[in-house]
């Protein structure tokens, strides 16, 4: 008997209320702008205001594949974040209510860097693997964050992609055949007490090399593709250039000659929204996915491949089949609509949220009203989280 396909019945994703241009960052740090536009690969960033966080962004991703699919046989929600809000309570169960998720269901945070929504993926397959029944919302969300005036803050930006992960899935089918690597290093980390993470920059990306090479092996020893399979390559992009790099990297490793033309074409459209929205750890290689799919190539019935790395670190590889249809069932309209109603703010307000914490007194603090979105943060008392849903302005049922 043959195992029903599971993947990716529908994918949506939400940003923030602001945008720092690139532009600004570049006068700050004294260097040509082209050294983030060519150089990083990165146009602008994305920043949360005052009353957003990884919640508000998970659930405003999350809200239109409830409100299209409802919830019945959805009784697992795996969020996956490495900004949690929280050291005990996963950021999930805020959503869970945020959302009016059903009471039958689990509830769990991952972490593994960016490499957690990854997880997340690869448990859901294996709970539907097992039941074809049930549902399940896989979601990535972060905000990415270093020290101002480092080589690494033109890299900082944030999201969430939601993913329903089902049995026969309308979008793309995931394949069982995986390659993983991990390995015990310090190329990036956040200790605790930090808001901000540690990086060794020039190593990171050396280490990111020699992971998705190690993974991409154990794909081929577990029988996985060919390289020259697959239509387009999403890569987990720190920033867009990481792409380009890897993929380079991939097919020197393999024998072949990296031309650029080949490299575009294989790499290009899944960088379309991280280029303007800057690292969203967990949740990059997803907005990649949702690029990749929505950009003007027919992807009906092509294998593309997914390559997820995380520093410290993991990384996996693993392929997909768009499925035919999949056009139908996409919310590129919505998309478009996320990156250009953010609002451009200059570098002092940039630098005032970026240096602004959350009170840790415990005292009941009410939060600037500065998003317009469907979910914000709207107090902290007695160090609670007080989140506030505006039902009205959630575009619940577009399909484009
Ligand atoms: P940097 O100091 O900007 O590096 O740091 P650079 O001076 O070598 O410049 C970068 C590129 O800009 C170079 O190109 C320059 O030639 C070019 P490359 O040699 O790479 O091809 N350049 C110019 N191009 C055009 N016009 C110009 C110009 N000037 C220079 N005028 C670095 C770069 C990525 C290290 C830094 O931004 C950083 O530390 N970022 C954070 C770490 C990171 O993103 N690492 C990536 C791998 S690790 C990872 O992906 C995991 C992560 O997402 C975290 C997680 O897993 O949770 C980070």
């Amino acid at each position: 008997m043959n195992a029903r396909p599971v993947g990716i019945h529908d994918i949506s994703f939400a940003t923030t209320h602001y945008v720092l241009d690139h532009v600004v960052l570049a006068q700050q740090h004294g260097v040509d702008a082209d050294k983030f536009h060519f150089g990083l690969g990165q146009d602008a960033m994305s920043i949360a205001a005052a009353d957003e966080d990884i919640v508000t962004m998970a659930a405003a991703a999350a809200a239109p594949i409830i409100e299209r699919h409802g919830v019945e046989h959805l009784r697992t929600v795996l969020l996956a974040t490495e900004s949690g809000i929280d050291q005990a309570k996963s950021a999930g169960l805020y959503l869970h209510s945020l959302l009016g998720l059903p009471t039958a269901a689990r509830v769990v945070e991952l972490k593994q860097a960016c490499y957690g929504a990854t997880a997340a993926l690869q448990f859901a397959m294996a709970l539907i693997t097992v039941d074809p029944s049930q549902r399940v919302l896989v979601i990535a969300t972060d905000i990415a964050k270093y020290e101002l005036g480092t080589a690494a803050e033109p890299t900082q930006g944030a999201a969430a992609v939601a993913m329903l992960v089902t049995a026969d899935p309308a979008i793309l089918r995931l394949e069982p055949v995986s390659g993983v690597y991990a390995k015990d290093i310090m190329d990036f980390w956040r200790p605790n007490y930090r808001t901000a993470a540690v990086v060794d920059g020039k190593s990171s990306v050396l280490a990111y090399l020699e992971a998705i090479e190690g993974a991409w092996q154990d794909y081929r020893d577990r029988g996985g593709r060919k390289l020259t399979e697959f239509t387009q390559f999403c890569y987990h992009q720190p920033f867009t250039k990481m792409a380009y790099k890897a993929h380079r990297h991939l097919l020197d490793s393999q024998g072949f000659t990296p031309d650029p033309q080949t490299v575009e074409a294989a790499v290009s459209d899944s960088t379309g929204y991280n280029r303007t929205i800057g690292n969203s750890y967990t949740a990059s290689l997803y907005l990649g996915l949702a690029a990749a799919l929505d950009g003007h190539a027919d992807l009906s019935g092509r294998p593309i491949a997914l390559v997820s790395y995380g520093s410290g670190c993991v990384a996996e590889f693993f392929g997909g089949t768009v499925v035919d249809g999949y056009r139908d069932q996409l919310r590129t309209a919505a998309n478009g609509n996320a990156i250009t109603r953010r609002k451009p703010i200059d570098y002092d307000r940039y630098r005032a949220l970026h240096e602004a914490e959350l009170p840790s007194d415990g005292r009941r603090h009410v939060l600037p009203e500065e998003t317009s979105g469907p979910f914000r943060l709207a107090a902290i008392s007695e160090h609670k989280r007080i989140y506030e849903t505006r039902t009205e302005h959630i575009e619940l049922t577009e399909i484009n």
